[in-house]
């Protein structure tokens, strides 16, 4: 088998590359892991920044997002009892869009399906080979049988526990890493949302966020500890929680419901220098793992695939200027994106080796941010996200 393109990975990453990359001409063949259902049923982030937003339309997977997603211009910070609201509009001429990383899949399978892009399921033990030559390819198992396909380039596209970052010599990466000594437990519950836009909560019990995904459909947060596991929290436990690390004016807003998902996430800042080896191009998670704080995975993820599609879309077209600058240029938004959302961690979070020193900083930024309408431009810039 051969083909242009192969894309290890059937993430909102290798979707989004797929589709790009079909649309403009480009042959590739995506492989994944696990079934379509398996990544469809996982829950993540909802924050889509407007270069996230832009490039799904130019992929044709735009328009439910369009319909049914929400716009934010804002977002509240509390400190203890006290709330305030950072206007991304005012500040810096730009929204967010609120719509979840499952419905954002969702929407790229449709448009993958509506132009026949391929995708092989259930691959197991991928391995990549020759990726320094300019004949790389890739062997799989599929249903016992041994498969190989032959392409141009390899796009790793299989997030941080995937095959293609390890497929480059250690000594020809360099990693950086921050793991956070806490976690983030995560409810979905089918009940209304208790602000209009999300609120992120510094408390001294601990960091707790209240997000959302429509009118009817509400995602809360609690920071814990590591060695705590899903079953040590019931439904009840964890409201009470939140609503204890929420300011009374909220909490008091607070409706509660049965938990349809619960999970608890670890928290780490990673990056993995060069994005490309050879043939092989990281995109999104292969490539590097932000803390959820700052809502930048996925758009990280689709401003690597914006330069990526274009470099190589550019190659067939005679131009390799875009796939040579591929890594340099992706990384000097990624360490943007890194620097910030390691910046909100740290000023929202409770550490376990917290001084008093430490914490009166955090109650300076927060109060800076409240204050201060240039610490909110700053910050307003960063959240909505830098241009592609
Ligand atoms: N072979 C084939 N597929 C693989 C392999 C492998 N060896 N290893 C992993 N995969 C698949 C996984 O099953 C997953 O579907 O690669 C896909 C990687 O998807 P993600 O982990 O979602 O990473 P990415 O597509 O870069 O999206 C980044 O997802 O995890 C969130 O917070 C993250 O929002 C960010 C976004
Ligand atoms: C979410 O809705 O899951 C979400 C929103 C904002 C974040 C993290 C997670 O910073």
């Amino acid at each position: 088998m051969r083909t242009q393109v192969i894309i290890i990975g059937g993430g909102p990453s290798g979707l989004l590359l797929s589709q790009l990359l079909n649309r403009a001409g480009v042959a590739t063949v995506v492989l994944e892991r696990q079934s379509r259902d398996y990544v469809l049923q996982r829950i993540r982030a909802g924050v889509l920044e407007r270069g996230t937003v832009q490039l799904l339309h130019d992929a044709g997977a735009g328009a439910r997002m369009a319909a049914e997603g929400h716009p934010h211009h804002g977002c509240y910070l509390t400190q203890d009892q006290h709330l305030f609201r950072v206007d991304f509009t005012e500040r810096c001429g730009h929204a967010v869009m609120v719509y979840g990383q499952t419905e954002v899949t969702r929407d790229l399978y449709d448009a993958q399906d509506a132009i026949g892009a391929t995708h092989i399921h259930g691959v197991q033990n991928v391995t990549l080979h020759d990726l320094k030559t300019t004949a790389p390819s890739v062997t799989f198992e599929k249903d016992g049988m041994q498969h190989r396909i032959n392409a141009d380039f390899v796009a790793g596209c299989d997030g941080f526990h995937g095959v293609s970052r390890a497929s480059i010599p250690e000594g020809d990466r360099c990693e950086y890493e921050k793991v956070y000594p806490f976690g983030w437990l995560g409810v979905l519950s089918r009940t209304p949302p208790v602000m209009d836009e999300l609120v992120y909560a510094n408390h001294p019990r601990g960091f707790a966020l209240a997000s959302m995904r429509n009118e009817t459909l509400s995602r809360y947060y609690i920071q814990v500890p590591l060695t705590n596991r899903v079953e040590d929290w019931s439904d009840d436990a964890f409201w009470a929680e939140l609503r204890a690390r929420l300011p009374q004016e909220v909490a008091e807003r607070l409706i509660t419901g049965p938990s349809i998902e619960k999970s608890i996430a670890p928290l780490r800042s990673f990056v993995s220098e060069p994005m490309r080896w050879g043939q092989l191009f990281l995109c999104g998670d292969a490539a590097h793992i932000v803390p959820p704080t700052g809502a930048k995975g996925l758009n990280l993820a689709a401003s690597d695939v914006k330069y990526l599609s274009d470099g190589l879309i550019a190659h067939y077209a005679g131009d390799d200027s875009g796939i040579d600058g591929y890594s340099d240029r992706a990384l000097r938004r990624v360490w943007k994106a890194m620097r910030f959302s390691w910046s909100v961690t740290t000023m929202m979070h409770r550490f376990p080796d917290q001084s008093p020193y430490d914490q009166r900083m955090q109650q300076v930024e927060l109060d800076m941010l409240a204050t201060s309408t240039a610490a909110r431009q700053v910050f307003a810039e960063n959240y909505t996200g830098h241009d592609f």
